[in-house]
């Protein structure tokens, strides 16, 4: 059978797919939350199809759809926000910390109810395997309880009351307003809930809209969004990103743009804010992370950490190595144990048994992968596993390729490929791969593999200018996520770890006054008649 025909064969049939994962139906989404309701939709829906074919049927398979809301309905959910948030006197941001924390347990309470169905609608949308859908969920989950400890830390440290140069103060954090959320595809439950849940829990309303592909998996929430919390505080979006965020940000009533997509976008959506003094934007964008490895790496452990870090759900994260820099005199060496171990990988179905590549979530990418493997190898490079397979694609399934020796004039050294193709630039000169970071326009995560303390230290000082995080000997990523995640140049703005977002979501508010007895005594009645929200010293346990 040739290569083609082994990707086409790893398609089920109906009747292959494990009984524990079949969609029974498929999931027609006809609701929006607007003000507290769930409102039917009648209007015009955008059909899902998963990435997942079926073995003898054509075309793609449909799992669902969701509705293509109109500027009218953005226009309602937007109101409904800003009116729940009523300049700080709505319910929800004056409610007490301790009142919004049981809350958000309440509607994790929820969320956990609804786990099966959301970890399935996650393999079938996007197509991630089954093992890392339920990482997702369950990263998810206790990044919601580090959050709550978080949040109850904030609010016992900001309880007290400082004394300096005869003026009393307290300094609190309060939230900003209107938040409009969006995640990516890749981590469309994960990286939507990481903004989403911090703004909520510091008492902004919020604007949601999920993803393109990634909006299914929400339906099972929406009713716990709607039970959790008081009308108008969460709110969906739905339809055309292009008609909807636009017509949003030039209300000038969002506060806060929470996005994680492309650099690009973020650009032209912070443009079209009408008093950009007024936006505080979160983002986390484009990345091409590099690998350097450096002439006395440990190779096994560089390939390891380069197949986890480039093929992990098929080299579709922000955070995956999307170039590797090798020095020319173990170029070789690592080449074959690359080759070697990246046939080892189980290429199948999210439910595979051991499976690291899965079906492409975006319907353009295989094409797209296929442009950058043409315009490599017409500029000199080889897919050093051509023979086993490498960058074969049918429909939605690509093996992945290792393409060398990557240069400056390919797409691959200079876009991030989002998907399974490790590009290899063999260098001499340190310089190299310091330059390409240099004059990369993204600065998100380094990798460095080498154990030369000298040689180590040169590049984390010289590169701790340019990227958030340099790994060392390992690979790229978030996790942990109470470590900062950020990035420089056009990779984000702001920093998402757990106590980081709750900042990112709220801005200072300082209570002060001069110390005499007088203001003393009045501090203290306030205190103990416990009638303010915000000037009160409650501990929460
Ligand atoms: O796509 C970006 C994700 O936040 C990746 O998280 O690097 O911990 O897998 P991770």
């Amino acid at each position: 059978m040739d290569k083609i025909n082994l990707l086409g064969n790893l398609f089920p049939a109906s009747e292959e797919i494990p009984e524990n994962f079949r969609l029974k139906a498929p999931v027609h989404q006809k609701q929006m939350l607007i003000n507290g309701k769930l409102e039917e939709w009648n209007g015009p829906t955008h059909t899902v199809f998963s990435p997942i074919y079926i073995k003898n049927h054509e075309p793609q398979h449909e799992i669902g759809s969701y509705p293509i809301g109109t500027t009218i309905d953005a226009h309602r959910s937007l109101e409904a926000a800003v009116v729940a948030y009523n300049s700080g006197r709505g319910e929800w941001p004056s409610m007490s910390v301790k009142q919004r924390i049981k809350q958000v347990e309440y509607f994790t309470s929820l969320m956990i109810a609804r786990k099966k169905d959301i970890v399935n609608l996650l393999i079938w949308e996007i197509g991630k395997s089954t093992v890392d859908a339920e990482k997702e969920f369950d990263r998810t989950v206790e990044y919601i309880y580090e959050t709550i400890k978080a949040v109850k830390r904030l609010n016992n440290r900001s309880s007290a009351f400082t004394i300096q140069q005869n003026f009393i103060g307290q300094i609190k954090k309060v939230p900003h307003g209107v938040v409009l959320c969006m995640g990516p595809f890749n981590y469309p439950l994960n990286e939507t809930f990481t903004t989403l849940i911090p703004a909520l829990i510091m008492g902004n309303t919020i604007l949601f809209k999920p993803p393109k592909h990634g909006t299914l998996l929400f339906e099972p929430l929406l009713e716990a969004f709607k039970n959790a919390f008081p009308k108008g505080v969460v709110n969906t979006v739905y339809g055309r990103g292009r008609d909807i965020v636009p017509f949003l940000m030039q209300s000038g009533k969002v506060d806060v743009l929470a996005l994680i997509g492309s650099s690009k976008v973020a650009d032209s959506l912070k443009k079209m804010h009408p008093r950009s003094n007024r936006l505080k934007s979160i983002l986390g964008l484009d990345a091409k992370n590099a690998a350097i490895i450096l002439n006395d790496a440990d190779i096994d452990l560089a390939v390891k950490e380069t197949i986890a870090g480039a093929l992990s759900f098929n080299g579709q994260r922000c955070t995956a190595l999307k170039i590797i820099f090798v020095h020319s005199s173990i170029a070789n060496q690592f080449n074959l144990r690359l080759i070697e171990e990246v046939e080892k990988l189980i290429i199948g179905m999210p439910w595979t048994e051991a499976v690291t590549i899965t079906p492409l979530a975006e319907p353009g990418k295989p094409d797209y992968l296929k442009q950058c493997l043409d315009d490599a190898l017409a500029k000199g490079a080889t897919i050093l596993n051509q023979e086993q397979g490498g960058g074969t694609i049918y429909r939605s399934l690509m093996k992945p390729s290792i393409v060398y020796p990557v240069n400056v004039h390919m797409k691959l050294y200079n876009e991030e490929q989002f998907g399974p193709v490790i590009p290899i630039v063999p260098f001499e000169d340190i310089e190299t791969p310091i330059d390409y970071v240099i004059h990369s326009p993204y600065g998100q995560q380094v990798s460095i593999f080498s154990q030369d303390i000298n040689a180590i230290s040169l590049l984390i000082d010289t590169l701790a200018g340019q990227v958030g995080r340099i790994n060392l000997n390992s690979q790229c990523q978030r996790s942990p996520d109470t470590f900062p995640f950020n990035g420089r140049k056009d990779s984000a703005e702001g920093t998402l770890s757990v106590d980081e977002a709750l900042m990112a979501f709220s801005v200072d508010s300082v209570v002060a006054t001069k110390q005499t007895s007088q203001n003393e005594s009045l501090i203290e009645e306030i205190l103990s008649a416990n009638i303010s929200t915000r000037l009160s010293n409650h501990v929460i346990f």
